[in-house]
C-alpha cells in the first residue's frame, strides 16, 4: 500500500488550484439517473470516490464516458441513462461498501422505475452512519422498503411516489440530497423542513433546476419541490471543494508562509476563516470572477489557541475538525474542540499523540494544549479527513513522518502531495510502502 513521507520545517509559498467538490459531485452523479437525456458534469475531482460512483452508475446500466484533464486532477463525465432499467437495478455491496453515498441512487431509481435494490452501506471509522432518515422519508412517499441480506429492497406499489410535507428529525446532508432529487419526479409537491443547507446541496439543486426541476427555498432549511413527470439533461460544473480549500488553509496555518488559493469560494469557508484569523493568520479575499483567497502567517509568530464547535452549515464543518485539531497542537494555550456531528470522529487524536501532541479526549470533547513540538514517526490514516490532519501535522514535525494507509486520502483529495510539493512542502508518495 502507498504511504506518504513528509519532512517538516518548510514554510509554504505559491498558488494552489482548488479542485471540484467531491461532496457536490457525488449527489450530482446520482441525480443524473433522473434524466432522460445526457448529463455532462464538469470539474469532477479525479478521486476514488468519484470513480466508484461512476462504477455504480455503470453497474445499473448507464453509459458513462469520462475525460481526464492533462494534469490528471479533474474529470469530465457524460452520463447517458438510455439503457437504464434494461438490466437489474442493483447497486452491489462490493461497490457500496467502499462508498456509502451510493445509497443516493435508491430514490432516483424508485422515482423512475418503481423498484431498486441497493446494498446497505454499513458503518465507517467515524460512526455508525445509519440511513434511517433516508428510508423513512422514502416510505412516507409511498415506497415499500425491506432489508434483506444486507440489501435495501424497495418497490413503489402504485408505480408513483407521492409528494410529502416532511420534517427531518435531525439535519442530514445525505438525506436532504436524497429526498430533494427524488421529489423532483414524485407526484405533487414535496416540502422538506429542517433540511441541511450545505453549499453542496445548493449546487445539486441548481443542477436539478437546469434539468427542469421546480425547486424553491434553495440554501434555506425549507425546500419546496413541485414534482414533474420527466427531467431532461444538462451540463453542470460542480462547485469548488471548500473542505480541500480549508485543508490547505490549515496546512498554511501550521507551517507558516504565504499562499494563494485559486478557484475557491470564501463565502463557504466563513467559520474556518474566523478561527484562523483570530488564531493569528492574515487572510485576504478577492471576490472577482476568479475567486481567490490569500492566507499568510509569519512562521516565527506562534498561533493562539481557539475553541471549535462543529455544527451543520453554516456552522464549523465537521469535515475540517481533524485538520484544525492538528493546527491547534501548535497554538499557544488550550483549544477545546467539540464534535457534534459524528460519535467517533477523534481517531486522528491518537495518531497526533504518537507524533507528540498534547491532547485529552472526553467523549465529544478534545482538549488540545500547545505549542508542543512534534517529532517524526509512522502514523496510520483511519479516514479521509484524519489522514489530511496527519499530513498537516507532518509539515512541522522534526524528522520524517510516514503516513500509512493513504488510500483514505486518495478517496477525497486529487493530487494532494503534488499540490503541497508545488507550495514547497517536502512530501513524497512512496509506492507500495510497508503495510
Ligand atoms: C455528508 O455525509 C458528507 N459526505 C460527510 O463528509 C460529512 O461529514 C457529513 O455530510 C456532515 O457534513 C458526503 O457528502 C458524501 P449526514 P452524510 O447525513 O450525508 C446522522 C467527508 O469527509 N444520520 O449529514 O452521511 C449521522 O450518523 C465525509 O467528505 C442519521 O442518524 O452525513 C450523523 O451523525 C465524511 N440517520 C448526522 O446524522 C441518517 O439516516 C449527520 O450525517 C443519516 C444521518
Amino acid at each position: 500500500m502507498d504511504r506518504l513521507k513528509i519532512s517538516g520545517g518548510n514554510p509554504l509559498k505559491g498558488t494552489v488550484q482548488i479542485s471540484g467538490a467531491k461532496n457536490a459531485a457525488l449527489p450530482c452523479l446520482a441525480a443524473s439517473l433522473l434524466a432522460t437525456s445526457d448529463i455532462s458534469l464538469v470539474n469532477l475531482p479525479a478521486v476514488e470516490d468519484i470513480r466508484i460512483m461512476i462504477s455504480v452508475l455503470k453497474s445499473l446500466g448507464c453509459e458513462v464516458s469520462t475525460k481526464e484533464s492533462e494534469d490528471k486532477l479533474e474529470l469530465t463525465a457524460t452520463i447517458s441513462t438510455g439503457n437504464l432499467g434494461k438490466c437489474e437495478l442493483i447497486a452491489p455491496y462490493e461497490l457500496v461498501k467502499k462508498m456509502r453515498a451510493s445509497i443516493l441512487v435508491l430514490g432516483p431509481l424508485l422515482a423512475r422505475f418503481g423498484m431498486a435494490s441497493v446494498s446497505l452501506p454499513g458503518g465507517c471509522a467515524i460512526g455508525s452512519r445509519p440511513v434511517n432518515l433516508h428510508l423513512s422519508a422514502l416510505e412516507q412517499m409511498g415506497a415499500t422498503i425491506s432489508i434483506d441480506g444486507g440489501y435495501v429492497q424497495a418497490t413503489v406499489p402504485n408505480k408513483e411516489l407521492q409528494g410529502i410535507d416532511h420534517t427531518f428529525e435531525k439535519v442530514s446532508v445525505g438525506a436532504t440530497e436524497h429526498l430533494l432529487m427524488t421529489a423532483c419526479l414524485a407526484r405533487g409537491t414535496t416540502i422538506l423542513r429542517n433540511a441541511a443547507m450545505e453549499p453542496e446541496i445548493g449546487d445539486l439543486a441548481r443542477m436539478l433546476q437546469k434539468m427542469g426541476a421546480e425547486i424553491t427555498g434553495i440554501d434555506s432549511p425549507i425546500l419546496t419541490i413541485n414534482g414533474l413527470s420527466e427531467l431532461g439533461g444538462c451540463q453542470h460544473t460542480v462547485i469548488s471543494d471548500r473542505i480541500e480549500a480549508g485543508t490547505f488553509m490549515c496546512a498554511l496555518a501550521i507551517a507558516g508562509g504565504d499562499i494563494v488559493l485559486e478557484r475557491v469560494e470564501p463565502e463557504n469557508l466563513r467559520p474556518l476563516i474566523e478561527v484562523l484569523k483570530l488564531s493569528g493568520c492574515k487572510i485576504d479575499e478577492t471576490n472577482g470572477s476568479n475567486k481567490q483567497l490569500r492566507i499568510s502567517r509569519d512562521p516565527d509568530k506562534t498561533l493562539t489557541a481557539r475553541d471549535v464547535v462543529t455544527a451543520p452549515y453554516p456552522g464549523f464543518p465537521t469535515d475540517l475538525q481533524a485538520q484544525v485539531m492538528a493546527v491547534m497542537t501548535q497554538a499557544n494555550g488550550t483549544s477545546i474542540i467539540k464534535e457534534n456531528i459524528f460519535e467517533n470522529r477523534f481517531q486522528h487524536a491518537m495518531e497526533l499523540e504518537r507524533l507528540g501532541a498534547n491532547l485529552k479526549l472526553d467523549g465529544r470533547l478534545a482538549y488540545v494544549s500547545g505549542p508542543t513540538p512534534l517529532s517524526g514517526c509512522t502514523v496510520m490514516a483511519t479516514d479521509l479527513r484524519a489522514s489530511a490532519a496527519l499530513v498537516i501535522a507532518g509539515l512541522v514535525a522534526k524528522g520524517e513522518v510516514f503516513v500509512d494507509r493513504i488510500y483514505h486520502l486518495d478517496r477525497g483529495y486529487a493530487g494532494i502531495e503534488r499540490k503541497l510539493q508545488s507550495l514547497g512542502a517536502n512530501v513524497h508518495r512512496v509506492k507500495g510502502g510497508r503495510v
